[in-house]
C-alpha cells in the first residue's frame, strides 16, 4: 500500500489516531449565522468591534466538557481556532489588543482548552487564519469586508501587507512557544483571486518561507498543514475539506498524508439556523471512507457564545461515542487495504487484519474475492460472535463459487449497530 514520502514533521502519532475534532470558535459565535459573517454581511470592522467584541463573555465555557465528550467520542487530537479571519484572538497575545482578554470575558481561553483536552488524553493543535479583516495593515482584498467600500483602494495605500506578516511571524511564534501545539493549522493561501485591482494573496505577501522555517526551528516535529502557498513537500499533511475523497490523496501524482476537514453542518463556525446537520450513517461513513482511503477525519463543532456545544452538536459525537465504542479497531492504525471491497462495503486494515465494513445488509452472505483460503478466522467487532468462514449449504449449490472466493455466512437481520463490521485475521 501507498507510503507517503517522510516530511520534516513527525506524522507517525497522526496516521495512528486517524480521527480529530476541529473547533471553531470566535466573536462569529454571537451573530451565529457562519465564520464569515463578517465578509459575506460586509461588517466594517469598527462595527464589527462594537457590536461582537464588546459583547464576548462565554459565560459557560468548559472545555473539560468539551474534552470528554471528544474523548468519548474516540477522538484522539483536537485543533482549536487561536484566531479566524476576523482577527479576534483567543488568547492574550502581546502583539494585539484585539484579544479576548481585552472582552468582558477577560481571560485567556486556550490555556485551559490545552490543559482540558491534554487531561483527556487528546494532542492539541491550533488553527492560525493567515486572513485577517481586523488589523489595520492587512489589505483590503476579494475576502474583505471592506472590499466594496468606495475608498478600498486608497485605504490599501497605507495598509503594509509586511507589517501584517511579521505580526503574522510574532504571533505564531508566541503560540508555539507558549501553547506547545502538536499541529499547525494556516488558512489560506488564494493567490491569483484579484479584486476590483486588489490582489490575492499567497506566499510572498505571508512570507511563507521565513514563517515555515520559524515554525520549523521552534518546533521541528510539528505537522503543518499545505495552506502557506508553498510546494506540496513543504507541508506534513495535505487538507481536503468538505469533500470525500474515493481514493488516497496524490498531489503531484505522489502519495501524501492527508486529512479531510468536514461540519457537522454547513457550517464551522455556530450557526444557530443552518439545518443540513449530516446523519448518524453519514457521518460514521465519513470516517470509514476517509480511513478505507489512507486519511484522517477532522470532524468540526462550533461552541456558542456561552462557551457550550449545543445539542446537536453533542448529539452527532454521539453518533460517534457509540459507534467507535464498539468499532475502533477498525481505524485507529488502519489504513487503505490492497484487496477488492465486496460490494457496498469498505475496507480498512491493519497488518493481518482486515476490516469488512458493511454498509448495506446482504440477504446471508457476503462475498469476497481474492481472499479465499486467505482467511484464519472472521468476528464481528461489535459483539465478538464468530461469522461463519467458507458458509456452506444447499443453496450455494445453485452458484458457481469462483476460486479465489470467500463466502461468509451472515445472520439474516442486520446487527443493532450503524455500520457492522467484520474482522478477518489473515493467515
Ligand atoms: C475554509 C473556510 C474557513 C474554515 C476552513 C476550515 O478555509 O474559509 O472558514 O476555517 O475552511 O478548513
Amino acid at each position: 500500500m501507498y507510503q507517503p514520502k517522510p516530511t520534516q514533521g513527525d506524522t507517525s502519532w497522526f496516521v495512528q489516531d486517524r480521527f480529530g475534532m476541529f473547533v471553531h470558535w470566535g466573536l462569529y459565535a454571537l451573530p451565529s449565522r457562519h465564520e464569515w459573517v463578517q465578509s459575506i454581511e460586509k461588517i466594517a470592522p469598527d462595527i464589527y468591534y462594537e457590536k461582537y467584541f464588546k459583547h464576548f463573555n462565554p459565560t459557560h465555557y468548559d472545555p473539560r466538557a468539551w474534552a470528554k465528550a471528544a474523548r468519548e467520542a474516540r477522538m484522539k487530537y483536537v485543533v482549536l481556532t487561536s484566531k479566524h479571519h476576523e482577527g479576534f484572538c483567543l488568547w492574550d497575545s502581546a502583539y494585539t489588543d484585539y484579544k479576548v482578554t481585552n472582552t468582558p470575558y477577560g481571560k485567556d481561553l486556550i490555556t485551559p482548552f490545552a490543559e482540558a483536552f491534554r487531561a483527556e488524553g487528546l494532542r492539541v493543535g491550533l488553527y492560525y487564519s493567515l486572513i485577517d479583516w481586523h488589523h489595520p495593515d492587512f489589505p483590503i482584498d476579494i475576502f474583505h469586508p471592506l472590499r466594496d467600500h468606495p475608498e478600498a483602494a486608497k485605504m490599501n495605500e497605507s495598509r503594509h501587507i509586511e507589517r501584517y506578516a511579521e505580526y503574522m511571524y510574532n504571533q505564531v511564534e508566541e503560540l508555539l512557544q507558549r501553547f506547545d501545539p502538536s499541529v499547525l493549522w494556516c488558512d489560506f493561501s488564494y493567490p491569483g483571486r484579484d479584486y476590483k485591482g486588489m490582489p490575492g494573496k499567497g506566499h510572498q505577501d505571508w512570507q511563507s518561507e521565513k514563517f515555515l522555517a520559524m515554525i520549523r526551528r521552534i518546533s521541528p516535529r510539528i505537522v503543518m498543514n499545505n495552506r502557506l502557498d508553498l510546494p506540496a513537500a513543504a507541508a506534513d499533511i495535505h487538507t481536503p475539506e468538505q469533500i470525500q475523497p474515493t481514493e488516497w490523496v496524490k498531489v503531484n501524482g505522489e502519495p501524501v498524508v492527508w486529512e479531510a476537514c468536514q461540519t457537522f453542518s454547513g457550517s464551522w463556525g455556530y450557526h444557530r439556523d443552518e439545518e443540513t446537520w449530516k446523519s448518524p450513517e453519514q457521518l460514521i461513513m465519513m470516517l470509514i471512507n476517509t480511513v478505507a482511503c489512507g486519511g484522517n477525519l477532522l470532524m468540526n463543532v462550533g461552541p456558542t457564545s456561552l462557551g457550550t456545544l449545543d445539542q446537536r452538536a453533542y448529539k452527532a459525537l454521539g453518533a460517534y461515542r457509540d459507534w467507535m465504542a464498539l468499532h475502533s479497531a477498525s481505524i485507529y492504525g488502519c489504513t487503505q487495504s490492497e484487496f477488492t471491497p465486496p460490494q457496498d462495503c469498505r475496507l480498512t486494515q491493519k497488518g493481518n487484519k482486515l476490516y469488512v465494513h458493511i454498509y448495506a445488509w446482504p440477504f446471508r452472505h457476503l462475498h469476497l474475492y481474492g481472499l479465499g483460503g486467505k482467511v484464519e478466522y472472521a468476528r464481528f467487532l461489535h459483539d465478538g460472535s464468530e461469522v461463519a468462514l467458507e458458509a456452506n449449504g444447499w443453496e450455494l449449490e445453485q452458484i458457481r463459487v469462483g476460486e479465489d472466493e470467500l463466502i461468509l455466512g451472515l445472520p439474516v437481520r442486520k446487527p443493532d449497530v450503524i455500520v457492522p463490521v467484520i474482522e478477518l485475521t489473515l493467515k
